[in-house]
């Protein structure tokens, strides 16, 4: 099945995403392309362990989901994004099995070094997560990259790199193909934690949810008086810059059918990018209200609050009087 953001918890709960096969490993393949691995690789097991598969490319994601679906492969959600915040935001402390990463983008320029996954914060964040005896395995075809990687995972201080071979459905991903038919050597590594460090979790939870507890029931805004009459008709795109994220907001929106206008705002934060509706509404008791919309499933973080906050903040600057902010 294919998972949105907006549908996990954070952290997520193994047995809620697999209620089939809760007490099964799980895996998470980071960059899966077009799916090719995971079926010859689940073979080397008896029992199929569970499965995340996260990728940043949509036209990957759809062959990977047809493929699982035509070799009917259950216990297995793909879901698009970033690694970082797959491990960061939804995979519990412990729980992992094993990080599968096969054929890397190499950003092989020296000034793009720091787009790679394999440095020390992936290392630390995937150490926290893996469970005892699990593991990262490497595959890749690009010896700079590859020694990189090894590096970096040494330097992470809670991981021991062993070079070995890789298994056999590593070597016949697409990308497995594609540097065999070229004639390139790959190269393979486990690297196993010997710590778990304790990392501070994102401050994260999705738009409310009915099916979510109560206490995650809160979404971002701010209500004022004296803002009835304004309009954003002087609206200018404007930059807000604070710990970890940056918002901008974009442009402004009026509704034909109701007193509101709508903001929208693109929040970056890390590897997590979001684009948010704040909606602004002018209400019959003569305040407005300005509240994060539920469109598009957004999640709330600290950049999402920030973006509520700065439409307020457009408000306040006409004249407008907060009497209460809840973000
Ligand atoms: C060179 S391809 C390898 C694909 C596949 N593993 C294979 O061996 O054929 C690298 C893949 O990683 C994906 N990718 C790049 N950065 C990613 C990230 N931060 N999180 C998840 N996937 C990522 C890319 O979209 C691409 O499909």
């Amino acid at each position: 099945m294919i998972l949105q953001l907006s549908q996990f918890h954070f952290p997520d709960d193994p047995a809620r995403l697999f209620p089939d096969s809760p007490e099964r490993d799980l895996y998470l393949e980071i960059g899966f392309g077009d799916g090719r691995f995971w079926p010859q690789y689940l073979q080397s097991f008896e029992q199929p362990p569970n499965y995340l598969g996260v990728e940043v490319s949509g036209a990957s994601m759809q062959k990977a989901q047809r493929r699982l679906e035509r070799l009917k492969i259950g216990n297995a959600h793909l879901t698009k994004l970033p690694a970082l915040v797959m491990l960061d935001a939804v995979i519990p402390e412990q729980s992992l099995s094993g990080i599968i990463v096969n054929f890397p983008d190499p950003w092989p320029k020296q000034d793009h070094l720091d787009m790679r996954l394999l440095r020390v914060p992936f290392f630390r964040l995937a150490a926290s997560r893996l469970k005892a005896g699990g593991a990262v395995l490497l595959t890749t075809d690009h010896e700079e990259y590859f020694e990189f990687a090894c590096r970096e995972a040494q330097e992470s201080g809670v991981m021991t790199v062993e070079r070995g071979t890789a298994p056999p459905a590593a070597l016949e991903t697409k990308y497995a193909v594609k540097w065999r038919e070229l004639g390139l050597d790959v190269q393979h590594a486990r690297f196993t934690p010997t710590a778990h460090p304790a990392l501070p979790r994102p401050d994260i939870r999705p738009y409310p949810n009915a099916a979510l507890p109560q206490e995650t029931d809160a979404v971002p805004h701010a209500i004022l008086t004296n803002s009835q009459q304004l309009d954003l008709s002087d609206f200018e795109k404007s930059a807000v810059r604070g710990p970890g994220y940056t918002v901008v907001l974009l442009d402004a929106y009026r509704s034909l059918r109701r007193p509101e206008l709508t903001v929208l705002a693109h929040i970056e934060e890390g590897e997590l990018t979001q684009e948010v509706l704040v909606g602004i509404t002018h209400r019959s008791d003569g305040s407005t209200l300005v509240r994060l919309a539920k469109f598009g499933g957004p999640i709330i973080t600290a950049g999402v609050k920030a973006a509520v906050a700065a439409v307020t903040a457009e408000l306040q600057q006409r004249g407008g009087v907060i009497t209460h902010t809840g973000y």
